[in-house]
């Protein structure tokens, strides 16, 4: 588990965590104002179409431990938290009982790991929004700490549109591929076009008027074939 104290840099910490992290805030005698730390993870945001079920993430870090940690869970609707559910954490490792005040809502992470992690069931468009991860820690002075996790409830349509935007998107590249493929194709012949003409102005000696346009076109051919000149 990873765990910031006193601003220093992330601890590794062994089996008993709460040791550990005594004795450095100890030996720093800094108190830690981060001390509990909520997390919904890297990515505090979710796409999810309407009728699945999804999981808003959530676990808790503390250096010196937990005893009696209270967390719940608030959807912000329209303004207003409204608790979605609540418990107190006796200790670490204790599945706690949970209260939980809104429909289709299951607790999930079972305090294992530190997981307080909540089940939505088959979302609908009303689920969309804001949902915060609060905790407080007793032990550490009441310290409280949370992290905002977004729901965006989508309708199935978004998913056809994305598959438009793909199409779209393969036709458009497929056609520069393809103009680019041409150009190429273009440059390739005009190349080997010269290389044929160059040959026969060495081989045929032709008459002064011929020769004029081919001086013309040598002329011009110099400007975009720079490279070929080499004898
Ligand atoms: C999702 O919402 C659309 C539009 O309201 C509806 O037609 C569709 O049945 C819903 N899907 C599910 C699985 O609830
Ligand atoms: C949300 O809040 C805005 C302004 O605060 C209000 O105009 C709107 O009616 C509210 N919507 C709902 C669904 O409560
Ligand atoms: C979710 O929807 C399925 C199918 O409609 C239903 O069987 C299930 O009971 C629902 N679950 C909850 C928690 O509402
Ligand atoms: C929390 O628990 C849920 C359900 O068991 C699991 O899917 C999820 O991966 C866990 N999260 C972490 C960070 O361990
Ligand atoms: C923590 O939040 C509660 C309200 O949820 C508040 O009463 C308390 O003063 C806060 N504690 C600190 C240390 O900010």
């Amino acid at each position: 588990m990873e765990v910031l104290c006193a601003g220093a840099e992330p601890l590794q910490l062994g089996p008993p965590p709460s040791a550990v992290g005594l004795i450095f805030s100890v030996l720093l005698g800094v108190w830690s104002a981060q001390s509990l730390e909520m997390s919904v993870g890297k990515i505090p945001h979710l796409e999810a179409v309407n009728g699945s079920t999804v999981m808003l993430p959530c676990t808790y870090s503390s250096c010196i431990g937990i005893d009696n940690l209270y967390f719940n869970w608030q959807f912000n609707d329209n303004g207003t938290m409204q608790k979605v559910c609540e418990s107190v954490i006796a200790s670490e490792g204790v599945e706690p009982k949970v209260d939980v005040y809104r429909d289709r809502v299951e607790f999930v992470g079972k305090n294992r790991d530190n997981n307080v992690s909540i089940l939505l069931w088959n979302i609908t468009f009303e689920d969309g929004g804001q949902y915060t991860c609060f905790g407080r820690n007793p032990k550490e002075k009441d310290k409280n700490h949370s992290a905002i996790f977004t729901l965006i409830v989508v309708d199935k349509l978004r998913v056809v549109d994305n598959t438009l935007t793909i199409i779209i998107a393969s036709a458009v590249g497929g056609a520069i591929a393809l103009l680019m493929g041409f150009m190429l194709l273009k440059n390739f012949t005009l190349f080997v076009l010269t290389k044929l003409e160059e040959k026969n102005k060495e081989c045929l000696v032709t008459s002064s008027g011929i020769d004029n346009t081919e001086n013309g076109l040598s002329g011009s051919k110099a400007d975009t074939k720079p490279t070929p000149k080499k004898k």
